[in-house]
C-alpha cells in the first residue's frame, strides 16, 4: 500500500483549543471535516498521545480556529510541535475565551463544537461533535495541509529552535 498517496486528501489547518480546568490548552490541527448541515456536524481527529485530546475527553468541547495562509508561521510552531503538558502555549498568542474555549484574535473564522461521540482507534480518537456557534473573524485564504507540506512547513520549522531553548529554560 503506498500511504502517501493520502497526502491527496488535503484539509484546512485549524488551531484546536480547550482547557483543563485550570488553564487553556491546544495544538495543530488538520483532520478536521463538516459531516453534516443538519444538525450541523463535524469531525475531528486527535492523536492519542495529545494532552489536548485528553482535555476534549473530560469536559467535551473544543474551539477551532481557522488559519489564513497569511497567518505567522511561529503559531503552527508553538501549538503543533509542543505539548500543553509543559507549556501554557497561548500565552505567546493573542486569544480570546468564551465558555472557556480559547481563540486565536486573529483568525479567518472561528466554531465551537461539543462532543456528540467518540470512536478510539489504536493511534487516533475521532470526535464526532456539534457545532454550538461558528462566525467569520477575518477574510482571507485558508490555508490548506498540502500548501502547508509542500511550503509552508519550512517558516515553521525555522521557530523550533526557539521554542526547544525557551522549553529547556523553563525546564532548568
Ligand atoms: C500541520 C500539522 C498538522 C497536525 N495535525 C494533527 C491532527 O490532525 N491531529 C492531531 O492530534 N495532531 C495533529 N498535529 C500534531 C499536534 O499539533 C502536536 O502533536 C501537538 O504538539 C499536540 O499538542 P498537545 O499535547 O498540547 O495536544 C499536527 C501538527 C502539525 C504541525
Amino acid at each position: 500500500m503506498q500511504t502517501d498517496a493520502l497526502y491527496n486528501l488535503t484539509h484546512g489547518i485549524y488551531i484546536l483549543g480547550s482547557n483543563d480546568d485550570k488553564r487553556p490548552v491546544g495544538s495543530v490541527v488538520d483532520a478536521v471535516m463538516q459531516v453534516a448541515d443538519k444538525p450541523l456536524v463535524i469531525a475531528l481527529s486527535c492523536r492519542n498521545n495529545s494532552f489536548t485530546k485528553n482535555c476534549i475527553e473530560k469536559n467535551g468541547s473544543f474551539s477551532l480556529s481557522v488559519l489564513g495562509q497569511d497567518v505567522n508561521p511561529f503559531i503552527i510552531a508553538n501549538f503543533g510541535f509542543q505539548s500543553s503538558i509543559n507549556v501554557d502555549k497561548w500565552n505567546s498568542v493573542e486569544y480570546l475565551t468564551e465558555n472557556g474555549l480559547p481563540y486565536l484574535k486573529e483568525c479567518l473564522a472561528v466554531v465551537f463544537c461539543k462532543v456528540v461521540g467518540t470512536e478510539i482507534f489504536e493511534s487516533n480518537t475521532l470526535f464526532v461533535a456539534e457545532v454550538t456557534d461558528c462566525r467569520s473573524l477575518g477574510s482571507g485564504t485558508p490555508m490548506t495541509y498540502f500548501e502547508y507540506r509542500t511550503s509552508f512547513k519550512n517558516e515553521v520549522l525555522k521557530f523550533l529552535p526557539n521554542i526547544l531553548n525557551k522549553k529547556e529554560k523553563n525546564n532548568g
